[in-house]
């Protein structure tokens, strides 16, 4: 797709960073700077809090400045990773002052007049954008870099999805949370939880979203059937989902399972995720050996393997898969840096 058909292409842009002192924000920085991204110029934002802060960019000092309605000024992409509250007020601020939003909040994920983009899924969709796009759910991500390229060649009927979540999800004092919650189990102290709701040391539990009385659904499971649908183009497509908050720090792992049009042997299978891009095939019978966040820490690619027959599908049409993916990399900072590269001038 030729760069120039997309609204206000970037060139040098200047680049501002909205939560830059959290998880996903200090990745954002490190993308930027791992894959040379061009710019002219980062400013860094973050809350009061964070005021008289310095972080580092390029190996020099860079300030971390108060966010605040003036803070765009001569912006031309702006990079959110903060929260949706935030999202909402100050995106509009941003958007006014020319720059192009990219946001990691859910705030505009399910607005028509944004985009939801995975680049290697749906980046047809980039033309559409009005100066707002949305960064997707990280589950929703790891999940459609896996299962798009399995949708276009075989055709997909229903997916089921199961996760187990790295703490990064929660932010930046979630991954403390379990460190600090670890350290103290193992030195037989007590521990009391002040971000995440459980006790987080050797246990698992339901992801902590709030949970729909109606539906008995969680609001992440939600997202992720909604915005997984709209990335896949797929508005009616059948889905179930369990979120369960894991013990490990910053990446996720998902068991899937897909229906697809017809039964497809595993090593079809298998052929047509090795040459999707952003996957990594880990499937390694014989030596047990499959995807695991230790593996996909720090890295760009989703790793995918575990790939069988569903035998829980008596029609032969389901295939069961298992993948790990970094959650603050193609779950969050690397994905909208891959869509901002995409933005800019050929
Ligand atoms: P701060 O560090 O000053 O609180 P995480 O998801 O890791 O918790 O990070 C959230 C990021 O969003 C942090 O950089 C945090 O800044 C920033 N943030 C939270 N609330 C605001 C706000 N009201 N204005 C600007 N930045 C905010």
């Amino acid at each position: 797709m030729s760069l120039s058909s997309f609204p206000n292409p970037l060139r040098n842009p200047s680049v501002a960073i909205v939560g830059a002192t959290g998880a996903v924000g200090g990745e954002l920085i490190r993308c930027l700077e791992d894959r040379a991204f061009p710019l002219s110029r980062l400013r860094l934002l973050a809350s009061q809090r964070s005021a008289g802060r310095a972080l580092s960019f390029r190996g020099a000092p860079a300030p971390v400045e108060t966010l605040d309605a003036d803070s765009f000024r001569g912006i031309d992409l702006a990079l959110f990773a903060a929260d949706t509250a935030t999202a909402r007020t100050y995106a509009p601020h941003a958007t006014a002052a020319g720059a192009v939003v990219i946001d990691n909040s859910s705030a505009f994920r399910m607005d028509l007049d944004c985009p939801l983009v995975v680049p290697e899924v749906n980046l047809e969709t980039l033309s559409g954008h009005r100066g707002v796009i949305a960064n997707p759910n990280c589950v929703a991500i790891l999940a459609c870099v896996a299962v798009a390229p399995l949708q276009r060649r075989f055709g997909l009927r229903r997916l089921q999805l199961s996760t187990y979540q790295a703490a990064s999800g929660a932010g930046a004092p979630a991954m403390d949370e379990l460190a600090q919650a670890t350290e103290a189990y193992l030195a037989g102290r007590s521990y009391a939880p002040r971000v995440l709701r459980h006790p987080y040391a050797f246990n698992l539990f339901s992801h902590d979203a709030e949970v729909d009385p109606q539906s008995g659904y969680n609001g992440e499971e939600l997202k992720v059937m909604a915005e997984t649908r709209r990335i896949l183009g797929s508005f009616n497509l059948p889905i179930g989902v369990t979120c369960v908050r894991v013990p490990v720090l910053r990446a996720h792992a998902i068991a899937l399972s897909l229906e697809l049009d017809a039964p497809v042997p595993p090593a079809a299978i298998r052929e047509a995720l090795a040459e999707a891009p952003g996957v990594c095939v880990v499937d390694d019978r014989e030596a047990n050996h499959f995807p695991m966040p230790v593996e996909a820490q720090g890295q760009g690619e989703v790793l995918v393997g575990r790939i069988r027959r569903d035998l829980g599908d008596p029609s032969g049409r389901s295939v069961a898969l298992f993948l790990a993916g970094d959650q603050l990399l193609k779950g969050a900072a690397l994905n909208a840096v891959q869509i901002a590269e995409r933005l800019l001038v050929a």
